[in-house]
């Protein structure tokens, strides 16, 4: 026969002030009502086989039976986490601005679209969001039960702070502000399933960028850098800062590499041929390719048609680093079916 002093410390510990009605019988047999108002259905089944087992455990019980009571109810069921929702991040940053780096993140985004992933587009420039002006969209983000809605063009989802504010109006934001906003923007907005978000980083390698990079921990880093700061020392100071915070730098897209003459399509490279393959290849970077400098990417881009999501030659080497980026983040793993 069970001690019954015994199994009321054994319950008392499992489950304090829960358990009730306690009987023990003679054959062993351990009863007791265990209340279990304000968990959840879930945790209610947790504690009842904790509860049983430790009952179980005392010498001389030979079973046990609980029953459960909630007089003041169970609490709602918990959400199921989904798995992952987000399944890469990939930042694009460069050292300085003006490079077109938001121009190769828009069009690298509506690529990898085109080519069957889901993607999101998050412009983290607070100074100055392009990415309505590239994707064509105007108006704001709206919220739905408290979630921000990214806006959709081009097979892609975006969001950015243009969407949220005031266009007239300037920003201005700290470091760990900026920061925080963005990893709210990428926790909290409803961005469904996604293969891959790709930021569009402030340009530069100051606190903001450093902090940010920090905070979205990304999976992967694509630089951005023109021929014309040849020795690439800002595209260093820009694998460098990667480097502090951990991050893999998955290459070196040169933009701007050759300039194509609208008028006679002829190519005339300005600044010296294979200038950024050639550091990249010193520094120990991958080269994923140079994008012509061609007034058509230009205006394309200023009139909100991505040049990527062209039927023309312009969206070939978008493309191409597409195709390389999907390689280096192992997407093809995570490919939505
Ligand atoms: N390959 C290209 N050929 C022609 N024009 C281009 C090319 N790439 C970008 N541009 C143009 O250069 C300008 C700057 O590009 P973009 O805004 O993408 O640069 P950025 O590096 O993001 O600039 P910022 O530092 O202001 O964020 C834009 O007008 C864009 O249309
Ligand atoms: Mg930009």
């Amino acid at each position: 026969m069970a001690d019954r002093t015994q199994v009321i410390e054994a319950l008392e510990r499992a489950a304090p002030g829960r358990a009730s009605g306690i009987t023990v019988a003679a054959d062993g047999l351990v009863g007791f009502v265990l209340a279990v108002d304000g968990l959840d259905r879930a945790a209610a089944g947790r504690l009842q086989a904790e509860v049983e087992a430790a009952v179980r455990a005392v010498a001389g019980v030979t079973g046990v039976r609980a029953i459960l009571t909630a007089d003041r109810g169970l609490a709602p069921a918990e959400p199921a986490k989904a798995e992952k929702p987000i399944r890469r991040i990939l930042a694009v940053a460069s050292g300085k601005g003006g490079v077109g780096k938001s121009t190769v993140a828009a069009n690298v985004a509506v690529s990898l679209a085109a080519q069957g992933y889901s993607v999101g587009l998050l412009d983290a420039d607070i100074n100055g969001p392009s990415v309505p002006t590239l994707l064509g969209l105007s108006g704001r983000a709206l919220l739905d039960n408290g979630r921000l809605q990214p806006m959709v063009a081009h097979g892609i989802k975006a969001l950015s702070i243009g969407m949220m504010t005031d266009p007239d109006k300037a920003v201005v934001w700290r470091g760990p502000m900026a920061a925080s906003a963005m990893t709210q923007m990428i926790d909290h907005a409803d961005w469904g399933e996604l293969d891959v978000l790709i930021i569009d980083l402030p340009p530069g390698t100051g606190d903001i960028q450093l902090t940010m990079a920090q905070k979205i921990k990304p999976d992967g880093a694509i630089i951005v850098s023109t021929p014309q700061d040849l020795a690439l020392i800002d595209a260093r100071k820009a694998i460098s800062m990667f480097a502090q915070v951990d991050v893999q730098v998955l290459g070196l897209v040169e933009n701007m590499s050759v300039f194509v003459c609208p008028h006679c399509g002829g190519h005339s490279h300005i600044f010296g041929e294979h200038g950024a393959e050639d550091e990249a290849a010193r520094i120990g970077v991958p080269f994923l390719g140079g994008i012509p400098l061609h007034a058509a990417i230009r205006e394309a881009s200023d009139a909100g048609r991505p040049p990527a999501a062209l039927a023309t030659e312009q969206a070939a080497p978008y493309r191409e680093i597409a195709m390389r980026v999907a390689q280096r983040l192992n997407l093809a793993a995570g490919r939505a079916s």
